[in-house]
């Protein structure tokens, strides 16, 4: 059964882990990171795009797809389905179709409006025991065409927006979706130190996992970093186990042309990468 991610949360930020969201594109990338979290057993968060949701034929397939698997394939490790910076509609979507958790990503509103839709939201989700998370200060690079330079979140308006009852909040502090560029600063712990000294307990969540080296992942966790997204590496990871699988001619051997068997080394690429992620983060044994 999908469970909100506020049990795990929590858990996180008291134990000084932190747990991984792996965003889900199709059946094979789902059934890797649900595997593997139940190899290690570690609690997980799926998250969904609203470009991924529409490409996976709308939420309530994927609410089908993702309930089908974690009771087929006997998952008993805390699973959270959570929609991945969503507008205020798809918000109400996800939640309409069974989702137990949700993002609403108001960080391109002015505050006050940000303030606005998410207070409604946290009304809605407490209502139905639906996790939420909201974002202050806009992460930077693109993500499904919505482009962002990777601010630095203000402390104040973190607490303002974590006051609200958010389950769980997003505060820029210059991570970039994607690729680092070579000249990144790295990440802003001035920033995420003040937010955390004004938010307390709220577990605060790193967009832009994929690329941020290992020292700056723990000191980001060390300082109440309790979620952290990763999205490009697995596509990174799938694409690369692919083309090794084309390119060493395996399509044209026997059945390779069968989509089980072309797609196999991606999913057992994203089950790697899933694993390094789940160590470094400190979630594994802690479901
Ligand atoms: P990456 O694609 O950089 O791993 O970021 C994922 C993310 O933050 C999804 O919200």
């Amino acid at each position: 059964m999908l469970v909100s991610a506020k049990e795990m949360l929590t858990k996180a930020k008291a134990g000084k882990y932190a747990v991984g969201q792996f965003n889900i594109n199709n059946l094979e990338w789902t059934k890797s990171i649900l595997l593997t979290a139940q190899e290690l057993n570690s609690p997980v968060i799926l998250g969904v795009s609203e470009g991924a949701g529409k490409y996976m034929c709308g939420y309530k397939t994927i609410v089908g797809m993702v309930n089908g698997m974690l009771e087929e394939l006997k998952i008993t490790v805390p699973v959270a389905l959570h929609l991945d910076h969503g507008s205020y509609d798809g918000a109400l979507a996800c939640i309409e179709a069974g989702f137990s958790s949700v993002m609403f990503d108001g960080s391109h509103y002015p505050i006050d409006e940000n303030v606005a839709k998410t207070t409604e939201l946290v009304k809605i989700c407490n209502e139905k025991g639906i996790s939420i998370e909201a974002e202050v200060g806009s992460i930077g690079g693109e993500e499904d065409g919505v482009v962002g330079a990777g601010e630095c979140a203000d402390p104040d308006e973190c607490k303002m927006i974590a006051d609200l009852g958010v389950t769980m909040l997003a505060a820029g502090i210059g991570n970039i979706h994607g690729k680092y560029p070579e000249n990144w600063a790295g990440l802003s712990f001035e920033t995420l130190d003040a937010v955390q000294q004004k938010t307390g307990d709220m577990p605060l969540v790193l967009h832009g996992g994929t690329g941020i080296p290992a020292d700056m992942i723990q000191k980001a966790i060390s300082l109440g970093v309790s979620k952290i997204n990763v999205n490009t590496e697995c596509q990174l990871a799938f694409q690369e186990a692919t083309r090794k699988y084309i390119e060493a001619g395996k399509d044209l051997e026997g059945k390779g042309f069968d989509p089980r068997k072309l797609l196999a080394p991606g999913a057992e690429a994203i089950k790697a990468t899933v694993k390094e992620k789940m160590e470094l983060f400190g979630s594994v044994g802690k479901a």
